[in-house]
């Protein structure tokens, strides 16, 4: 999980920043979350709504815990994929794929412009992800086009709560303490500075499912996780 002002920073930018704490992303994403996104990502999986045999990408997938998860759903008869444009991000999640002996495809690729025929997949999912990207709406299009009508697009992502005490709690952790972790644990200067920032100009919740609406995505529907730190977003592919 981890950018400032309104529009998201360069791609470039934020590519050489995840190059550059990949290493430490898992063990950061554990003492930040205290372990519970390997909670949420299997609730984001469980909103993919797959089974064996179906097919699931997942973007913007980092070390590839979210398309683990997929894996686990989909079996040895589905197939997975993960695409991501950091390639030491994506060397960690190989070398994890070959540890868990699980069976995922990563590829390096640009999530906003997937180079993937139309309709491959049966699911797509994006974790703590599209806060990076410019272009929200664009991300959400893609991800719909290459989900068959019918199929899920599903949104793990950090949002800030509005209700105390959990926005207090919010300020103190994620505007506080983490930056100062990060700069610790994953011994990067503004990697985790940049992750509060890029949750102050995401969208909140609700703004979040019109623009997956506006992208085509239809019954689109969310939840909030964790006293609203969290937001899970789904919708129908059409
Ligand atoms: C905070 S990490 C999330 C990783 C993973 N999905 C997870 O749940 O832990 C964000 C990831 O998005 C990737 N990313 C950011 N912009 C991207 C883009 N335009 N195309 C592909 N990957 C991108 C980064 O390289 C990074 O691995």
């Amino acid at each position: 999980m981890t950018a400032g002002a309104r529009a998201a920073p360069e791609p470039e930018r934020v590519r050489t920043m995840f190059d550059g704490i990949a290493g430490r992303y898992d063990l950061m994403n554990n003492i930040i979350s205290a372990g519970r996104h390997h909670r949420w990502r299997q609730l984001a999986a469980d909103a993919a709504a797959i089974g064996p045999g179906m097919s699931a990408l997942d973007v913007c997938c980092g070390t590839g815990e979210m398309a683990f998860a997929l894996a686990d759903r989909v079996g040895p008869t589905g197939r997975v994929f993960g695409v991501d444009f950091s390639r030491r991000m994506l060397e960690i999640a190989r070398q994890k794929a070959i540890r868990q002996g699980a069976a995922v495809q990563f590829s390096l690729g640009d999530a906003s412009q997937l180079e993937l025929e139309p309709d491959a997949f049966d699911a797509c999912t994006v974790g703590f992800g599209v806060r990076n990207i410019p272009g929200l709406a664009g991300v959400f299009a893609e991800m719909n086009r290459v989900v068959r009508p019918g199929g899920r697009v599903v949104c793990l992502e950090i949002t800030r709560p509005i209700r105390p005490p959990f926005r207090q709690f919010y300020r103190i952790w994620f505007d506080g303490v983490v930056p100062a972790l990060g700069r610790i644990v994953s011994r990067h200067e503004s990697a985790y500075s940049y992750l509060p920032a890029s949750v102050r100009r995401f969208p909140a919740a609700a703004e979040l499912a019109a623009i997956m609406r506006e992208a085509g995505l239809q019954q689109v529907g969310y939840r909030l996780l964790a006293g609203g730190i969290i937001a899970l977003h789904w919708g129908k592919a059409t």
